[in-house]
């Protein structure tokens, strides 16, 4: 995917400094403490999720496929207590083999994937029989009103966003593509407008 000067070279700082906001920190810790043996994270970013992974994970894989994200994630990746192997790549298209890892992550990327069916399907397949995806997205809020708010904006949004989608029904959409989605939680995060804060938590199982 060829990217423009604004992908490569802002959006990258912007999101270095949009998802360390505190608000974050309870969700990121909550989830992450949950990760366990080898563990693979879509959409890694610039490292937001480092500092909370647990010291008794095996072993941390990260993609991300725009290039402007990787050094600014190698340069927090002493911040970590484990090692990243960091690799340039697409959740749609992994470069790993099947059954490989015993947990996969996504936070606030699964919005941004432009084939969100055939990501999870990858995940699926990377992640061993009985392992988990433990995810914190935003998305589709069941009011309507916010609803019709998320369809209109994100017509915009996506271009600031870089491919970001207010609306997608997350949960549903894990759901669909064979995962057992074992825990979930739902909110709206306290201080950001409803449209783009209606939250997604949980823990989908590979059964
Ligand atoms: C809002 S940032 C979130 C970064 C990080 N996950 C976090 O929680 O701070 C969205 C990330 O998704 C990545 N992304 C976009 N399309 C992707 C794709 N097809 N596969 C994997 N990651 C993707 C972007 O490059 C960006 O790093």
């Amino acid at each position: 995917m060829k990217r423009g000067w604004y992908s490569r070279r802002v959006f990258p700082r912007l999101v270095n400094w949009s998802m360390v906001q505190p608000g974050f920190i309870p969700l990121r810790q909550s989830l992450l403490s949950q990760a366990s043996g080898a563990v693979m994270e879509i959409g890694f970013g610039t490292g937001a999720n480092l500092t909370f992974y647990p010291s008794h994970i095996h072993s941390l894989t990260a993609i991300d496929p725009n290039p402007g994200m990787i050094p600014l994630a190698r340069s927090h990746l002493v911040e970590g207590v484990v090692s990243v192997d960091l690799a340039l790549a697409s959740a749609e298209w992994l470069p790993f083999p099947s059954a490989s890892f015993d947990t996969v992550v996504s936070t606030m990327t699964l919005c941004s994937v432009p084939q969100l069916s055939k990501a999870l399907q990858e995940l699926f397949r990377v992640v061993k029989p009985g392992g988990r995806l433990l995810f914190l997205e935003h998305g589709q809020s069941p009011d309507r009103s916010v609803c019709r708010w998320q369809d209109g904006l994100t017509a915009v949004w996506k271009y600031l966003g870089d491919g970001c989608h207010l609306n997608r029904p997350m949960a549903q959409v894990i759901q669909e593509q064979g995962w057992n989605v074992a825990t979930l939680d739902k909110f709206y995060l306290p201080g950001v407008p409803k449209p783009f804060g209606y939250f997604y938590q949980g823990m989908a199982v590979k059964n």
